[in-house]
């Protein structure tokens, strides 16, 4: 058989998020803002924040290693790793070498991280697809984890009502069935608008200083407004055209699993594509903003309150920093529980 013929289909499913909740109630004796103006502009309730020693590759193994225990299989059959953050544990060397030693995987499999903001796990999810469809890696692990309470300015309240801590974790097999897994993709970018949401220190641009630090020049920075007109636009546009490259009609979509940014962009996004909300899970009310991590918490929630069935059509749908934005039709394989 030709590994043109391959399929790629999510055999299982992880996630983990950290214990401690942080409410509306109690961001509004930080900052001056209340529950009632967080949950009517971003449907946020309350948020997931990680502990001091809790990073993305511990949140991300355990992720991980959920959906190895529910395929029943061992670290040991992992053939590659791409780990989606915004947020690595340090800047190098990459989280998924990190959570490679920490989850035992093998020596002689490629692990690496990829950088595309909130639209990371979409990203991820078709470079494996790539890479595995040429036929060398059979299983990969794809995870999606962030500790955006590390890069949030805790006393900017236009951004730290809106972000969360945790991690979600697919394991990809191929199989030689057709019409399965992941069908269809579309990714973009435009560096043009980077500096609508940022962080401007840090980096080897400018490396952290007293002065820097002072200046908060390591906390994520963003302009909300655009950031939701251009988020509205690009993921409508993005569910349209990965549809109409696959051929098929948003009727036919069972779920839209989109990037869980703000209640009121799903609400948009919904209304552009002619869709009613009930096909649209959200969990903002409980996790906010995760980035990477959001479109896997929101599937692995959307599977096992036992929306998403064998054989539907689901659309996953991303927009973040960058700007990045992708989208990826799927033929829902029941994964292993
Ligand atoms: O993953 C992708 C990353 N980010 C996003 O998707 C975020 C996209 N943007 C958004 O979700 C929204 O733009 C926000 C939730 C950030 C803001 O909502 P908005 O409806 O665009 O509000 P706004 O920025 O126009 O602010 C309205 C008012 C302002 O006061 P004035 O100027 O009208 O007096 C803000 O200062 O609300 C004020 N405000 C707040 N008030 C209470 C801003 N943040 C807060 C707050 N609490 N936390």
């Amino acid at each position: 058989m030709s590994s043109a013929e391959l399929s790629v289909f999510i055999r299982a499913i992880g996630v983990h998020t950290p214990e401690r909740k942080l409410t509306n109630a109690e961001l509004s004796k930080m900052v001056d803002t209340s529950d009632e103006w967080i949950k009517t502009r971003s449907g946020i309730g309350e948020r997931r924040i990680a502990g001091p020693g809790e990073n993305p590759s511990d949140m991300g193994a355990k992720a991980a290693a959920k959906a190895l225990e529910r395929a029943s299989l061992t670290p040991t059959d992992v053939d590659l790793l791409i780990v989606a953050t915004m947020t690595p544990d340090v800047p190098f060397p990459s989280t998924a070498c990190l959570l490679q030693a920490k989850l035992g995987l093998r020596r002689d499999i490629p692990c690496f991280d990829v950088s595309a903001a909130c639209s990371g796990f979409v990203y991820a999810l078709q470079v494996a697809k790539d890479m595995m469809r040429s036929g060398a890696y059979r299983r990969a692990l794809v995870v999606g984890a962030e500790k955006l309470s590390s890069v949030v300015d805790w006393s900017d309240r236009t951004t730290c009502v809106l972000f969360g801590d945790g991690a979600g974790a697919v394991l990809l097999e191929t199989t030689s069935e057709k019409n399965v897994g992941l069908l269809g993709n579309l990714l973009g970018a435009d560096g043009n608008n980077a500096e609508l949401l940022h962080c401007v220190g840090g980096g080897s641009a400018a490396p952290a200083t007293a002065d820097s630090l002072r200046d908060g020049k390591h906390f994520l920075r963003m302009n909300g407004k655009e950031v939701f007109r251009h988020a509205v636009r690009v993921m409508a546009e993005s569910c349209e055209r990965v549809l109409s490259k696959c051929d098929v009609k948003s009727e036919q979509v069972a779920w839209f699993i989109p990037h869980q940014a703000n209640i009121r962009i799903l609400e948009a996004v919904a209304s552009q594509l002619n869709v009613g909300m009930d096909r649209f899970p959200s969990n903002l009310e409980r996790y906010g903003n995760t980035s990477a991590a959001s479109i896997p918490l929101a599937l692995e929630e959307a599977w096992t309150d036992g929306k998403i069935k064998h054989g539907d059509l689901v659309l996953i749908v991303a927009f973040g920093a960058g700007l990045t934005w992708g989208a990826t039709l799927l033929r829902w394989h029941e994964p292993t529980r």
